[in-house]
């Protein structure tokens, strides 16, 4: 946005963090609640991204009071007259799906649609680059165990999207005018299986990939979480992939190859644990 000449600021819930684009974006708490506060914010905003959400439900956080939060965020915009929201989903997001990160996804696509705001709805499946989470843990995994267990059979697939691409294409839908939803997936689909099998190559550790029953799976994550004071992977992100609902039958939004960008970062990849729940506690500091 910036490139493009736009003038750019960002609603957070960490203004206090450092980031190298500091001083060109100036930074707002999100004021969820003051929603006059928030509408005052977005006054003469003719585009808001939309990237708010919560990984998972934790004592802290959760995704009921996210939906909330999302839904003050549009009244909010509304009545400042913003003229777009992009607004970032996922793929496969349902209402009637009891797992809270779908169903709340499904929801605030429908409460977009209803705001009568002009809007795109981006559907990543998963994000992969600098600063990664999921990819990044999965590599470290592999760099310090002598095997890698999947959930089930691994074969449920998924399509990563490199976080440049995606941020392109959130650009190019600010500029556009009408409703669209985008399927925002990578080039490239992989089973979970193929995933670990693909990185564990990739960044010379090849392991044994084998199946476990899920809870085995989910069990062997709570122990890596308590080790680091983490989420490691939930029950609901493992019922999640194992639903198919990172993968969805369209064609490719973005360019970067996954299986190419690890290559490029196999030195890197996986050298530390990346701590979702440490991430949040630096927000809040
Ligand atoms: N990462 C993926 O693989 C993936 C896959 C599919 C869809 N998505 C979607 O893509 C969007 C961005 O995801 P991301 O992984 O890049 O998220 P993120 O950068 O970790 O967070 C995005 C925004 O949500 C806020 N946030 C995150 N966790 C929070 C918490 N526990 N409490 C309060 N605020 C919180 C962040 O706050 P700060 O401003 O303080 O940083 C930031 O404003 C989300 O809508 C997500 O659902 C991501």
């Amino acid at each position: 946005m910036l490139e493009n000449g736009h003038s750019v600021f960002t609603l957070t819930n960490s203004p206090g963090l450092g980031h190298p684009l500091r001083e060109r974006i100036d930074s707002v708490p999100f004021n969820f609640d003051q929603p006059d506060k928030l509408a005052h914010a977005l006054a003469g905003v003719s585009v808001l991204i939309n990237t708010y959400w919560v990984r998972f439900d934790h004592r802290r956080f959760n995704h009921a009071t996210a939906v909330q939060n999302t839904m003050v965020l549009f009244t909010a915009a509304k009545r400042a007259g913003v003229e777009r929201i992009v607004h970032v989903s996922i793929t496969n997001p349902e209402e009637g799906s009891d797992l809270p990160y779908f169903h709340g996804k499904g929801r605030l696509e429908r409460a977009l649609r209803e705001s009568g705001i002009a809007h795109t709805i981006l559907r990543p499946a998963v994000l992969f680059g600098d600063g990664d989470i999921l990819i990044n843990n999965i590599a470290w995994a592999l760099r310090r165990l002598p095997c890698f267990g999947v959930f089930g059979d691994g074969e449920y697939k998924l399509q990563p999207i490199h976080v440049e691409d995606f941020a392109a294409l959130a650009v190019n839908e600010s500029m556009t005018t009408g409703n669209r939803t985008v399927e925002a997936i990578g080039p490239e689909t992989f089973t979970y299986r193929e995933l670990a099998q693909m990185i564990g190559q990739s960044i010379s550790c090849p392991r044994p990939v084998f199946s476990v029953p899920p809870w085995f799976g989910y069990v062997a994550g709570r122990m890596v979480g308590w080790w680091h004071n983490d989420e490691f992977i939930t029950q609901e992100e493992i019922t999640g992939l194992m639903q198919n609902r990172l993968h969805v039958d369209a064609p490719p939004a973005g360019r970067t190859k996954l299986s190419e960008w690890i290559k490029q970062n196999a030195d890197s990849l996986g050298r530390t644990y990346a701590n979702e729940l440490a991430r949040r506690q630096g927000a809040r500091s």
